[in-house]
């Protein structure tokens, strides 16, 4: 049976790395958590006092040992050898990361770096550009999507569960400012490539909507054989 690529992409809170997980895990497969990626780097920046601006940004992007190893159904980012999975998941890294990520030089270190984690197929990676910049000969693309009050919802409950105590309204415009960011910045924005298939999560399930991922990949590979 050929292992697949397949690439999720979306905006922030539409589910795509709790769905690319599961899926993953159903299939066998890798799963690349391309944003942990950037978050790793917005940390860092954070952490050394850089400032966001390209060429800082490009300097921290070639020399900076990033790591991101996936086993057990868990993903560990290692940055210099530290573990910093969980700190870049604050609300702090979350504002500074999408004007990391339009640096053209960090962009180009990733892609590379994603390209070769794809390499051998059995992977499902999410991102942002992975359809239609990282992987554009992807077996299946996935454009994962939700309103923006659920998405903003969802993300308000797991930093709810996290101890962060944010204001809802807040975090919405927070959220649709960094997706107004990822979808007009020049390089690889946020766009559904021509053909990925758009699935509406507003009102689906985790479970349903991995169900989906799954028949779709089934589908997929019955008719590569
Ligand atoms: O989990 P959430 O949707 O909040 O974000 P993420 O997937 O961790 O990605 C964080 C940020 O990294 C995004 O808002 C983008 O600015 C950037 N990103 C990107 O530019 N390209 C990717 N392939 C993945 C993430
Ligand atoms: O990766 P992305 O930012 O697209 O979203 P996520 O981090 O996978 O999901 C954000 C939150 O929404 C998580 O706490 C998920 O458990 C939750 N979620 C949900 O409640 N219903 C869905 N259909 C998908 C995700």
């Amino acid at each position: 049976m050929k292992r697949l690529i397949v690439a999720i992409d979306g905006p922030a809170g539409a589910g795509k790395s709790t769905v690319a997980k599961l899926a993953a895990q159903r299939l066998g497969y890798t799963y690349i958590d391309t944003g942990a990626m950037y978050r790793a780097v917005a940390w860092q920046a954070l952490n050394d006092r850089i400032e966001p601006d390209n060429e800082s940004i490009a300097r921290l992007a070639h020399k900076i040992d990033l790591k991101l190893s996936y086993a057990d159904g868990k993903t560990e980012v290692l940055v210099n050898g530290k573990d910093i999975t969980d700190a870049i998941r604050t609300p702090e890294v979350s504002r500074l990361v999408s004007k990391v990520a339009q640096v053209p030089a960090l962009r180009d270190v990733m892609l590379k770096l994603q390209r070769n984690m794809a390499a051998q197929g059995g992977v499902v990676m999410d991102g942002r550009d992975i359809g239609t910049h990282v992987l554009p000969n992807a077996d299946i693309k996935i454009f994962l999507t939700a309103s923006i009050s659920e998405r903003a919802k969802r993300r308000w409950l797991e930093l709810k569960a996290r101890g962060y105590n944010i204001d809802l309204a807040e975090l919405e415009a927070e959220i649709a400012c960094r997706d107004k960011q990822d979808c007009e910045r020049d390089i690889a924005p946020l766009i559904a490539a021509t053909d990925a298939i758009t699935i509406d999560t507003t009102k689906l399930t985790i479970n349903d909507t991995v169900k989906k991922i799954i028949e779709l990949c089934k589908e997929r590979q019955t008719s590569v054989i």
